[in-house]
């Protein structure tokens, strides 16, 4: 989410249990640490042996393949922009695909001025994770629609009627699309399967916790919707992910008297939220109305969609945990066991994995999900560059005396209790072509602040306005409960590295053949605009290959099966403002049309290999 909604900026995690090692007291300024080698300084305080860049990746991947040779980034990088229109590498060339208000029937766009109806059956606002199921011609695009200012949805700063909240709702949420390739590029088409899933869609529980009283209401009301959905993940048996992440903002109070609980002041739940107001209208998110105390459990899950059949619900799955879900990572790890990497992305929050109980094939085949059944672990990184899985189940003796469905619905309370590491807010998760995962920390400035977790090996920037992506080898075919980890880029130390500096690293997503593509949701170096970038995993060599506009988030990374296409998001254009952009349609000044949240398609001049 972008900066003026971002509840994860606040950090709600008051538990005392510090960064594992947390011994650093001392005060290092940010020159002269990065003077001396930062996470160097952190790691030689902890006596290890270990710097940022010593521990050289495996050479092969997880399932015992030879990673390649260096990946070939040849592109011509590009400088840093504040620009009202994208730019990108000369190599390449982009169009742009479902902006805002495009509709799912393949007949054109609602104005500005569309009704809640309207807004259910067309593209919705906060395009961010996606997944591409087809070929390379054609295929289902599912887009999470993160959110939408109510300013920029309504063009009013709050909405004033229940009509105008549903439309609000239902902005919020997934879309899936048919989309194609034709000889004027890509462009969506009208089909079957082509649906919108919002905050009324009915949705169904499935896991461990499916039937537990904290999911009920006493207004007996059915499981509805999906919101703030931010970052993805997709799954070998043809469904798509989609995580709901600041779930928190919509919530309020109506009542003056009403104080949130010890488990939701957790989650960051207050009386007013982010401002979307939908509490004074819809009694459903008015956390003073009794008859739906358990409504703000129900968000918070990693959310299943089949992309084929618009009929079918989704489905929470709750093994996983509800958190302020980022993105939800799968691989197939060990006999055929599904591991899921989540970050929650709050200041001072965890790092999570999933292991499913049984071989994924079997399971499916048996009619079970894989996502139902299995152990869900928070992240310790301790300072010498090894860490634990910390079980969240009444397994471990921190969480003997709680249930599983509790553990499961409260997991933030749980993973504190059982002593993960706070990080600098968790974003997106991805496995390299070498086996490791790599892990966006965006930032955390309250790092080190006084009264608030120092810094460790894991989280070495004190004050860390600028992030840095982390990354993580497990142990036992991604099983095991222990793993290994350094830190892959520090944001301030690219800074000092010629042209190619970012701030803020959020999407990230690895391809087969080494290269990182790095995406940026906040202020850049010298307030320029975000933009993605691909990096060498073995090398670190960063390239610029794309930038936004003003006031823009660059999020969402998918592609074809031939990495010949790529698909990403422009999130927030101009935060809405038409004197900032109109994007995309062309810059005409603030006398031109609101800019409208999109996809962008990129391609190669030259047909080749994204990235290449
Ligand atoms: Fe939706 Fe953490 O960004
Ligand atoms: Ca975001
Ligand atoms: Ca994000
Ligand atoms: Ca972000």
């Amino acid at each position: 989410m972008t900066l003026n909604f971002e509840s994860e900026d606040i950090g709600s995690n008051p538990s005392d249990n510090r960064t594992f090692h947390d011994v650093l007291d001392t005060f290092v300024s940010r020159r002269a640490v990065i003077a001396g080698g930062l996470a160097g300084a952190a790691f030689a305080f902890a006596g290890s042996k270990v710097s940022a860049k010593g521990i050289t990746p495996t050479k092969r991947t997880a399932s015992g393949v030879a990673a390649k040779a260096r990946p070939k980034i040849a592109f011509t990088s590009i400088p840093l922009q504040n620009t009202a229109m994208p730019t990108i590498a000369p190599e390449y060339q982009y169009s742009t695909l479902i902006p805002w208000r495009t509709r799912l029937d393949g007949k054109g766009e609602f104005a500005e001025t569309l009704n809640s109806d309207q807004q259910a059956v067309a593209v919705g606002l906060g395009h961010d994770g996606m997944w591409y199921f087809g070929d390379n011609r054609k295929g289902m695009l599912a887009i999470n629609f993160e959110y939408g200012t109510t300013q920029h949805a309504l063009g009013k700063a709050v909405p004033t009627s229940l009509e105008e909240v549903r439309v609000s709702q239902h902005l919020h949420g997934v879309g899936v699309m048919y989309i194609e390739k034709g000889p004027k590029g890509w462009s969506m088409r009208k089909d079957k399967r082509n649906r919108r899933v919002h905050v009324n869609t009915p949705v169904e529980f499935s896991g461990p916790a499916a039937k537990s009283a904290l999911l009920e209401n006493a207004a007996g009301n059915q499981p509805l919707g999906t919101v703030n959905n931010c970052a993805n993940g997709y799954t070998p048996w043809g469904t798509y992910l989609t995580c709901e992440e600041n779930f928190n903002g919509y919530f309020g109070s109506t009542s003056t008297t009403w104080k949130a609980s010890a488990e939701e002041a957790r989650y960051g739940i207050n009386a007013s939220g982010f401002g979307y107001d939908w509490h004074k209208y819809d009694e459903r998110f008015d956390r003073s109305q009794p008859g739906y105390a358990n409504e703000i459990n129900r968000f918070g899950w990693v959310v299943e969609i089949d992309p084929e059949n618009p009929k079918a619900k989704p489905v929470k799955r709750t093994a996983l945990g509800r958190i302020k879900h980022e993105g939800a990572e799968l691989v197939v790890g060990k006999n055929n066991r599904v591991v899921v990497y989540m970050g929650d992305d709050e200041r001072f929050d965890y790092i999570y994995k999933f292991v499913s109980s049984g071989d994924w094939k079997k399971m499916v085949a048996a009619g079970k999900s894989p996502l139902d059944e299995g152990v869900l672990y928070a992240a310790r990184f301790n300072d010498d560059g090894t860490g634990n899985w910390l079980e969240l189940s009444p397994n471990n003796p921190a969480l003997a005396s709680w249930t599983i469905d509790k553990i499961l619905v409260h997991t933030r309370l749980a993973a504190d209790l059982a002593g993960a590491t706070k990080m600098d807010r968790p974003e997106w998760i991805s496995t390299g072509a070498d086996g490791w995962q790599y892990g966006t920390l965006t930032n955390n400035s309250n790092r080190g602040r006084s009264g608030q977790p120092g810094i460790n090996a894991a989280n070495p920037v004190p004050l860390n306005a600028d992030g840095h992506i982390i990354r993580w080898k497990d142990s036992n075919g991604n099983l095991g409960g222990t793993f290994q980890w350094n830190l892959f880029l520090i944001s301030q130390e690219t800074f000092d590295e010629g042209g190619q500096m970012f701030g803020s690293p959020d999407g990230i997503w690895a391809d087969p053949d080494g290269r990182i593509f790095i995406q940026t949701d906040g202020t850049q170096p010298g307030r320029n605009n975000d933009q993605m970038l691909v990096a060498d995993s073995k090398t670190k060599e960063v390239k610029r290959l794309f930038t936004g506009v003003k006031g823009c988030e660059v999020t969402g990374v998918a592609v074809t099966p031939d990495r010949k296409t790529m698909f990403v998001n422009l999130q927030h254009p101009g935060d809405g403002d038409p004197t900032n952009t109109n994007f995309p349609a062309k810059f005409t000044g603030a006398a031109g049309p609101r800019p409208r949240d999109c996809t962008i398609v990129i391609t190669r001049k030259d047909g080749g290999i994204i990235g290449s």
